[in-house]
């Protein structure tokens, strides 16, 4: 078998992505929509029940009565944080494992993607994008296809970083060059096979070199929390060395460097707040 069929392969071996997102994520393109009807959903989701209330009793919360119920936590957590536990419900298990072909440790590409996901969200004022689940969604997910290339890079890891290095490219054109796939490209095609709308899919697959993508403010929104995350060392693994930043884009939607140092400042503050939620998963 061809190895980008093997890998290929892979991806439909995957569990399922949880159809109770895809409701939740068609509420939310109300932004007036109540948490009320967003519970009504998810309620009998029992692993996003527990994850949300795990959250409540966490030990960061401790102290505060104890919460049985997904109303009480809502009241407790507020809607945005049941917000995102719901839509990182889909991923989390797979995120959080270790993925050593890129030398990340077990949560490392998790703490990556949710950075990347709260600062995408934060981010989606400053390109007038106004659908915050879905920059989330894109945020979380944009590197979900190294969970599937670990294995493949692990084997050839220093030939696509020789690679990358003879051509003056990044990690990810490494990827193709010797494995004939990059991690977007697996990433694009898992969220395909997990039923994404086509404006995700873009900004998963096109993340490393968003010009060969549709122009669209999402995929914009992910790059640049990406390149911001990659700069702040908001967790980046054996590839974060050789990334290409695609400085026209930026340019084109007015990042020069003040908008940069501004886009970092929104990183340090989402990631406090990551450190405020991040006791939830242990
Ligand atoms: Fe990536
Ligand atoms: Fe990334």
């Amino acid at each position: 078998m061809m190895r980008v069929e093997e890998i290929l392969g892979k991806v439909h071996g995957l569990p399922p992505f949880p159809a109770v997102i895809h409701r939740v994520t068609a509420l939310l393109s109300d932004p007036l929509v109540s948490a009320d009807s967003l519970l009504e959903v998810v309620k009998y989701d029992q692993s996003i029940t527990a994850n949300v209330i795990r959250m409540c009793n966490s030990a960061l919360l401790a102290g505060a009565q104890r919460v049985s119920s997904l109303k009480d936590a809502l009241i407790r957590i507020g809607n945005r944080n049941l917000i995102h536990v719901i839509l990182s419900a889909g991923g989390n298990d797979l995120l959080r494992k270790e993925v050593p072909g890129y030398d990340l440790g077990r949560g490392e590409l998790w703490k990556h993607s949710i950075l990347c996901a709260l600062l995408a969200e934060s981010l989606c004022d400053v390109v007038e994008y106004g659908r915050k689940d879905k920059a989330f969604t894109a945020g979380l997910m944009h590197d979900i296809g190294k969970v599937v290339l670990s294995e493949f890079v692990g084997r050839q890891y220093r030939e696509i970083r020789d690679a990358a290095q003879a051509r003056k490219t990044s990690f990810a054109e490494g990827e193709v060059s010797i494995l004939g796939v990059s991690h977007a490209e697996i990433g694009g095609r898992i969220g395909e096979a997990w039923n994404f709308d086509p404006e995700l899919v873009n900004a998963i697959r096109h993340h490393h070199a968003p010009a060969e993508g549709e122009a669209d403010p999402l995929l914009f929104l992910v790059h640049l929390s990406d390149v911001l995350c990659m700069t702040g060392g908001a967790g980046f693994g054996a590839d974060g060395l050789q990334y290409n930043v695609d400085y026209e884009l930026l340019k084109r939607h007015a990042v020069g460097p003040k908008e940069f140092e501004l886009g970092l400042i929104r990183l340090v503050e989402v990631a406090q707040h990551f450190h405020g939620i991040v006791a939830m998963y242990d």
